[in-house]
């Protein structure tokens, strides 16, 4: 198993998809190695592409806020990743073959990384992690069983992504604090054993058909149910 090191270097030198050629920085992830929690998110935007460093523009300020408020963390204790790690032309979302080639790299993050708690910042993130087509307004709300590499257990947390919620505004926003509230309340639930894992709608998240009522499993074929 390669190091995350070993990895982002061989990221660095990625030219797997078209995007490597508009790219200023790849954007491969920050954080803590060894964290509990990862968020992770689209693809870089200007800003991101710019700095290499994902969520630094105005969105990223207002996850900083709301990591901050809703769960008392900063950034430095959470590793975050995006499904691409080169910018998209024009911020336009990554296109399926663009995620695909660069999925290796975020399965090697969560694999090394092995998070108690991955949170999923709107649909595009979301629906790449869970391997669903469902939108993350029907998605969010509930927390998922999720499993990745030899962790047994986890959980993941999808919510909006930030930008949404800055243009969405009232709503949108305390239900993304909402969400991270739950995320919070995963992470110090001892175990976060797969049967455990509950959320809002904790019923539909627990026990007998919990898999169903809570929706797909996170990772198709990984999932203890
Ligand atoms: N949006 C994302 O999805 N990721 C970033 O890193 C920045 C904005």
């Amino acid at each position: 198993m390669p190091t995350l090191a070993e990895v982002e270097r061989e990221a660095c030198s990625c030219i797997r998809c078209p995007l490597a050629g508009g790219r200023t920085n790849v954007v491969f992830g920050v954080g803590d190695p060894h964290a509990d929690l990862m968020l992770v998110g689209e693809g870089p935007g200007r800003d991101e592409d710019l700095a290499g460093v994902p969520f630094v523009g105005r969105s990223g300020k207002l996850l900083d806020k709301l990591l901050l408020q809703e769960m008392g963390l900063d950034r430095r204790s959470c590793y975050i990743a995006n499904v691409v790690k080169c910018r998209p032309p024009g911020n336009r979302d990554p296109r399926p073959a663009e995620m695909a080639a660069c999925r290796g790299y975020l399965d090697a993050q969560l694999d090394l990384i092995q998070p108690r708690v991955v949170v999923t910042l709107g649909n595009v993130a979301t629906r790449a992690v869970m391997g669903t087509n469902d939108t993350i307004g029907h998605l969010r709300g509930r927390t998922y069983p999720f499993r990745h590499g030899s962790r047994g257990h986890g959980c993941l947390v999808p919510t909006y992504h930030p930008a949404a919620v800055l243009r969405g505004g009232g709503e949108a926003m305390a239900q993304m604090r909402a969400d991270l509230v739950r995320a919070k309340e995963e992470l110090v639930r001892p175990g976060n054993v797969a049967g455990e894992a509950t959320g809002g709608v904790a019923g539909e998240a627990t026990g007998g058909a919990a898999g169903e009522a809570a929706g797909p499993p996170a990772v198709a074929g990984q999932v203890h149910r």
